[in-house]
Formats: structure tokens, sequence, C-alpha cells
């Protein structure tokens, strides 16, 4: 819950736990557990909120209705709807993409123009924001996404879901220098390109026999974050920008983020690194959008659908 951009209350019921044995999100075994957990959430909410009356308190109720996996989208949007409903306040359809880009705006106003590394399990974006509500990709990913890599790479050293928190967890005990993976920077374009990296990592395994997974871990990430910090260097010398913001649960990535703020130091650009909990999934990036598109009178009639493949 929001009040004037600030938080005042939240919660956040991850599931990784359910799905750590499979490797990956089992799109069932999510949309369910998304069921049993979303009014215990909503609950948990309002009492942490103490409003008197949410009918009277709040001006509307922002959900995910895309992209993502039909089942749980589906689940949130139908509590939304009975909110709205039962409150009579109106209703707001987010894009989760457009969340995470809001997710640094809690932290710090966001100059404009902006650059925007959004980077998720599902995505690797480089967004331009020059206006706002108005993105531009300058770059996306060819083929994995950056989370996506993470979570396969994982799967191959038999580390648990999600991948990335784990990667970055063996990485700290090991030291990676002494391998190198290809980085797919070449070219002149902002797009990026994971699978290569990923089937280095495999080569890798099969050529060597038994590893010393730390090692391979934390030369995986390097190459991740290299091959990401390079692109937004780039960015940042074709044009001038105000500001840097990342997004997205690969935003979360200690070595990420003190790459960033490196390279925006030198640039003398501001960075908005939001803490790491603001960059996984949310529902507070969520009331930011929601927040947002409210103030432009985007309200959301109760029959909307879902849209599993929207994009900005
Ligand atoms: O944004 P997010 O929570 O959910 C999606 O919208 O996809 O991102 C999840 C992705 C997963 O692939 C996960 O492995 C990755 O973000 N991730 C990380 C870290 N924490 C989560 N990747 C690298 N380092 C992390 N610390
Ligand atoms: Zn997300």
């Amino acid at each position: 819950m929001l009040k004037r951009g600030r938080v005042t209350a939240e919660t956040i019921v991850a599931q990784n736990d359910l799905h750590a044995d499979f490797g990956g999100v089992v799109p069932e075994l999510a949309s369910r557990q998304h069921a049993r957990a979303i009014t215990r959430s909503i609950s948990d909410v309002l009492r942490q909120s103490q409003l008197s009356s949410p009918a009277k308190d709040l001006d509307g109720v922002a959900v995910t209705y895309g992209p993502g996996l039909a089942g749980s989208l589906m689940v949130g949007v139908s509590a939304a709807k009975a909110l709205s409903l039962a409150w009579d306040v109106p209703l707001v359809a987010v894009d989760h993409m457009e969340g995470h880009l809001f997710a640094g705006t809690l932290m710090s106003p966001v100059d404009l123009p902006s650059l925007t590394l959004l980077v998720s399990g599902g995505h690797s974006q480089l967004i331009e924001i020059t206006e706002p509500g108005r993105y531009v990709e300058l770059g996306g990913t060819l083929d994995d996404a950056a989370g996506e890599a993470f979570d396969k790479v994982a799967r191959l050293l038999g580390l648990s879901f999600p991948g990335g928190p784990e990667i970055e967890r063996v990485a700290l005990l090991g030291d990676g220098s002494y391998i190198r993976f290809p980085r797919a920077l070449s070219g002149d374009t902002l797009d990026f390109s994971f699978s290569g990296l990923k089937t280095a990592v495999l080569r890798y395994l099969e050529i060597h026999g038994p590893v010393n997974v730390n090692d391979v871990a934390a030369a995986f990430q390097e190459a991740v974050v290299d091959a990401l910090a390079h692109k937004v260097g780039m960015a940042l010398r074709k044009r001038e920008y105000r500001s840097v913001v990342i997004g997205g649960g690969v935003a979360a990535n200690t070595l990420l983020r003190s790459r960033i703020e490196e390279l925006c130091a030198a640039a003398g650009v501001k960075a908005v690194i939001p803490p790491k909990r603001l960059c996984t999934d949310n529902g507070a990036m969520i009331a930011a959008a929601g927040a947002f598109r409210l103030g432009l009178g985007q309200v959301a009639a109760l029959d909307i659908g879902i849209d599993t493949s929207l994009s900005l």
C-alpha cells in the first residue's frame, strides 16, 4: 500500500521453495499457491496499514494483468476486481514490467531522460524514458533473459531455484578469474544474448569433469554482469541521460549493482538502485505504477482480462 509515493504497508509471499525441486516455476503449482495465499496477503496489508475504512481511504486497487503465467495472473486480477467492487474504488491494470520500472521511483525521483536496465526472469531490456509513461526499447534479448540464464546455469551446476541468488551465494566462495566465458559483446547494437554463455558453461563442464562449482559460478556471474554493464556503458556514450535505473530480479545482484554504480559515477549520471526487495517481484512497485496510471485517469473496466504476453 502506498501513500503519496511512500510504502505504508507491504507483504511478499514467496513460493520459491515450492518450485525448488523442479528447477523452475511450475505454472499449475504457482496458481494454486496464489489462490491459497492471496486473501492472507490482503488481510496482512490491511492490518499493517490500520486504515479505518479502505473504501473511504483508498484511491484505487492496482493489479498486474500481464505478462506472466495465466493462472497466477487470473488469481490476482480476480481478487483485485472483488476488492474494487466491494470498496467501490477504481481498478487499475498494470503491466508487470512497468511495475519493475517504477520500483526506482519508490526510492528517489527519477530524472529524465532516463536509461533503465530491466533484467528479470523473462526479460532483459534497455529502456529509454524521455517522458513519463513513454518507453522506448533500445535493446532486448536475442535469446535467454538474464535471469533465465542464471536459473539455467544454476541447474547445470546442481544449484537450486531460483538460480540467481544461489549463484551469487556460491560465487562469493569462489574465484572465477582463471575461467573466461564469452561475453557476446560484439556489434554496435544494444541487444543482449546469453544462450552462447550458457552453452559455454555446459561445454566447460563436459570437458573438465568434476569442477569447482563456486569458481564456475563466479566466472559465469562475471560474464553476465560484464555483458550487462558493457551495454549500459554503450548506451551512456550514445546519449546524455540524467539517471540510470535498474530493476527486475537480477538487479538484486550485488556485483551488478556495484558495477552500475561505478559506471554512473564515472559518467557523472545519477544511479537509482532500488533496495533488493524492490528489485525482485513485489506489490509496492505495482502500486507505484498503478498510482501513476490512475493519475492519468486510466481506470480498468471490471471485465478486463489478462494478457500473458503484454509488452511495454
Ligand atoms: O523480477 P523477478 O523477481 O521475477 C520475474 O518477473 O521474472 O526476477 C526473477 C529472476 C530469476 O531468474 C532469479 O534467478 C533472478 O531474478 N534473481 C537474481 C538474483 N535474485 C533474483 N539473479 C542474480 N542475482 C540475484 N541476486
Ligand atoms: Zn518480475
